[in-house]
This record gives structure tokens, C-alpha cells and sequence, in this order.
């Protein structure tokens, strides 16, 4: 007997053809979908310098990258919005005409069912604070009184045609009083994805930037621990059982631990399992690729490999689009 192995793994690796034919993992632009913004008044896109190649759409932009996106086939839409005023309570985001609402009714008259329309439903970008939530005499995050805002937000963005609210502010109780306030409107039919294992990660940064603001401190009150895994399983469980459709790990690259264990208990029991590629990690891969020192594409496609090995079964990616091109080239 020879000394050389029998057991040769790298005759699966030889070829282009071979490798595609084992691989295991996939990326497809069904399953991404591309966080957007939109800001009031706005008459061009506004360049975000800390995510070079995303912008703040004007309301006509946003229309056309929303087809853009589509036609790339690109799975879903995620909506932000950046209102020219802010105030306590956050008025603009349970205004029928606010800003967020109004990019909704732009989206779905133009691309329709075509595509997934979401909106992030949270009252950051609409309080002058910068907090998710609106605050107690004492300064703090109040959890229920901002609850009913989220539920009379959930109506207004049903109301503008959303197929999928994403209740991001990590209030407890949140999916619930949304499920409850769409059911009781008669919006049964509005589909609920979780942010349900929602880190206070620094890698939020960028996206502080991008929707202008006004946060001083930070959200640790109300976000996850980083250290936290175990947590992640509670706060999905709640979710699910108050009625979530889909749930949403995030950030991504950071958390793929965590990623892999709530998809291990929910995405194999059918509920869909989306992770959040952050502005910072779109910042970090385009920053150092702007230096030269890694190449752009292969970072894109590797990092949403490595998520999508990790169990996620839907990626919200701002490289929703370019990664569409990549796979579309592969
Ligand atoms: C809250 C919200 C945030 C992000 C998405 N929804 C900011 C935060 O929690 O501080 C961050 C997304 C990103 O960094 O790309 N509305």
C-alpha cells in the first residue's frame, strides 16, 4: 500500500465546472433585498460619504432604482426615510403624507407586486432625539407608550400599500401590538419581518449618517448585547409566538453564530430567517477595496456566501443589486 491518501477532497476542487456542481450554498438576487432611502425635499440623490455608491434618493430616483432593482431581480425592498422635521413623538411617521409613507405609495405604484415592498417601522429618523421610542418624564425610552405609536405607524404604512412592515426598534411587545393593530384594520394580509435579534452594534455608524441622525447617546437600553447569543433565541421566540411571519438577525457578518442558531430553531420549522448586512460592513469591504486591499467583488459574494451558509435564508444587503450583476456575470 502506497503511503499517498485515498480520500483525496481536492478532485472536487479541481475545475470550475466541478466546483459549481458540489457547492453547497447559494446566492441568489431572490433572496436579497436592497435597503433604500428617501429624503424629503430632496430634488437629486444625495451622495452618503460614508457609504460611497448609496445615496438619498429624491422621490423620482428612488422610483427609477426601484425598477432598477426589479429588473435585477432583486427579491425585496427595504424603505427608510429621511423627513426634513423631526419632533418629540415623531409625528412624520404616522403621517399619511410623511415622507416614508409617501415613498411606499411612489414604490408600489411603480413596480406593484412586482416586487416585496418593506418599510422600516421605527421612529428613529422622526424624533428629534434619535431614539426608537418616545420618552418618559425622566428622559428614557417609554416601551408601551411607544408601542401605540408603532401600531397607529404599522396602520399608516399598511394604508399606503407595504406588503411587509419590519419593526425594527426592539420595544418588547412590538410585534404583537403591530400584528394586532393591522388585524383589527382588517390588514391581515400585511406580513410582519421581525427584527428580533437586533445587536447595539457600532456597526450601525454609517446608517446614523445616511438617515441624518439626531441620536446622541446610543440604544443599548433597548438593543441587544453583543455578548448576548442566548438572548437572540428569546427574543425570536416572542416574536414568532406574537405573530412575526419572518425574523431578522442583525448585523450579519458579526453575529453569524447567532444567525446559525435561530435559524437551526425556526428557519427548519418554516419561518423565514433574514439577516441584516449592516452599513458598516458595506462600509468596511468598500473602503478597504477602495484602498486596494481587497477585491471588491469577491468580498461582496463572499460575505453573502458566508451569511447565507450561516442559515439565512433572505439577506437585506445594500449590494442587493450589485451582487444581482456579479451572480448574473458567474
Ligand atoms: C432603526 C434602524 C437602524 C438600522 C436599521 N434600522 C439603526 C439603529 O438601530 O441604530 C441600521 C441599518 C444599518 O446600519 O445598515 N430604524
Amino acid at each position: 500500500m502506497s503511503g499517498f491518501p485515498a480520500q483525496r477532497p481536492r478532485r472536487l476542487r479541481r475545475t470550475e465546472a466541478i466546483r459549481r456542481l458540489v457547492a453547497q450554498t447559494t446566492v441568489e438576487p431572490r433572496q436579497l433585498v436592497l435597503p433604500m432611502f428617501v429624503k424629503e425635499g430632496a430634488t437629486a440623490p444625495v451622495p452618503i460619504a460614508s457609504m460611497p455608491g448609496v445615496h438619498q434618493h429624491d422621490r423620482d430616483s428612488l422610483r427609477k432604482a426601484a425598477v432598477e432593482a426589479v429588473q435585477a431581480g432583486v427579491g425585496g425592498l427595504m424603505l427608510f426615510a429621511v423627513p426634513s422635521r423631526k419632533d418629540a413623538v415623531g409625528s412624520g411617521a404616522t403621517d399619511p403624507d410623511g415622507v416614508l409613507n409617501r415613498a411606499i405609495r411612489d414604490v408600489v405604484a411603480e413596480v406593484g407586486d412586482d416586487t416585496v415592498v418593506m418599510a422600516d417601522l421605527c421612529l428613529d429618523e422622526f424624533t428629534d432625539h434619535g431614539h426608537c421610542g418616545v420618552l418618559d418624564a425622566r428622559g428614557e425610552v417609554d416601551n408601551d407608550a411607544t408601542l401605540a405609536r408603532y401600531a397607529d405607524m404599522a396602520l399608516a404604512q399598511a394604508e399606503a400599500g407595504v406588503h411587509v412592515v419590519g419593526p425594527s426598534g426592539m420595544m418588547d411587545g412590538q410585534v404583537g401590538v403591530v400584528r394586532a393593530a393591522l388585524d383589527g384594520a382588517g390588514r391581515s394580509d400585511v406580513a410582519v419581518l421581525a427584527y428580533s435579534a437586533k445587536y447595539a452594534s457600532a456597526f450601525y455608524g454609517p446608517f446614523r449618517e445616511a438617515v441624518e441622525s439626531s441620536l446622541t447617546g446610543d440604544r443599548r437600553s433597548y438593543q441587544q448585547d453583543p455578548a448576548n447569543a442566548r438572548e437572540a433565541l428569546r427574543e425570536v421566540a416572542l416574536d414568532v409566538a406574537e405573530g412575526a411571519d419572518m425574523v431578522m438577525v442583525k448585523p450579519a457578518l458579526g453575529y453569524l453564530d447567532v444567525l446559525r442558531q435561530v435559524a437551526d430553531a425556526f428557519s427548519s420549522a418554516g419561518v423565514p430567517v433574514a439577516a441584516y448586512q449592516v452599513s458598516g460592513e458595506y462600509s468596511m469591504i468598500s473602503a478597504a477595496a477602495a484602498n486596494g486591499w481587497l477585491d471588491h467583488d469577491r468580498a461582496v459574494l463572499e460575505s453573502l456566501t458566508a451569511i447565507r451558509r450561516a442559515g439565512a435564508d433572505i439577506v437585506l444587503t445594500y449590494w442587493a443589486v450589485t451582487a444581482a450583476g456579479l451572480l448574473a456575470r458567474q
